[in-house]
């Protein structure tokens, strides 16, 4: 299996996109922590999904926009689980409307939410990455944050800045990140399109072949399980 043994710290994870990517990791051996807003029955409902699949899970309930709070749980995780091999920033929400409609509320929310998110776990997680001398940091952004939407100022500003918070990680670290997107279709059509943003703490030739590999999780279940780890594979 690809990720035996890995363990990957995953944000928003108790429904979506994140517990495609928890679900998915797992069947391929990964141990699997979890956060989402509170422990809900659907929190339980996926821990309990991933722990029949015969991998460690956990599920803790964090607002993934507090930066202490972030901090404690990935520490916690570690206390748990031993290591985290693999942060995925999935935590993300919308509070769509067109820009003179737009208050401030919903703007710092979601700017609160997907962006200080993605610095919150990374800011706690690189720590622990570098001891390790070795991690991958996965944030999902959207092709929005290249092309602009309109009545999405706020969440495409976000995920600019996802893509910029990644890029400028990666630098500092001496690390390389790289953006995937779009998935060609057999027909040649795009796909829907999700854009997310890897770091990569140790690059490797399986990088370069990733680069290769333009998946789209928007279009997960096009996708096998083993292509979508593959592209995020530890090496
Ligand atoms: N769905 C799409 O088409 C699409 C496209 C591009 C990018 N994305 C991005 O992918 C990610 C997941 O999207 P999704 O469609 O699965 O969303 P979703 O709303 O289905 O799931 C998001 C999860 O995050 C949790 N969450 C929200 N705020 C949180 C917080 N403060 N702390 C912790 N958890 C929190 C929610 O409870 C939920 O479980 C988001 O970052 C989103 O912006 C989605």
């Amino acid at each position: 299996m690809l990720l035996e043994g890995k363990t990957a710290l995953i944000t928003g994870a108790a429904r979506g996109i994140g517990r495609a990517i928890a679900l998915c990791f797992a069947r391929e051996g990964c141990n699997i922590a979890f956060t989402d807003i509170a422990l809900t029955d659907e929190v339980r409902a996926t821990e309990a999904e991933l722990l029949a699949l015969g991998v460690r899970a956990k599920a803790y309930a964090s607002d993934a926009s507090d930066f202490d709070d972030a901090h404690t749980i990935v520490n916690q995780v570690v206390a748990d689980f031993g290591a985290i091999d693999i942060l995925v920033n999935n935590a993300g929400i919308t509070r769509d409307a067109l820009l003179l409609r737009m208050s401030e509320q919903q703007w710092d929310d979601v700017i609160r939410v997907n962006l200080k998110s993605a610095f919150n776990y990374t800011h706690a997680v690189v720590p622990v990455m570098m001891r390790a001398r070795k991690g991958s940091i996965i944030s999902l952004a959207s092709v929005v944050g290249i092309a602009g939407n309109p009545a999405q100022a706020n969440y495409a500003a976000s995920k600019a800045g996802i893509i910029a918070l990644m890029k400028s990680t990666a630098k500092e670290l001496g690390a390389s990140a790289s953006c995937r997107h779009t998935r060609r279709s057999r027909t040649g059509r795009p796909l829907p399109r999700l854009r997310h943003v890897l770091l990569r703490l140790r690059p490797s030739p399986l990088h370069r072949w990733c680069h290769g590999v333009e998946s789209s999780l928007s279009n997960i279940s096009s996708l096998s399980d083993r292509e979508i780890v593959a592209a995020y594979r530890y090496s």
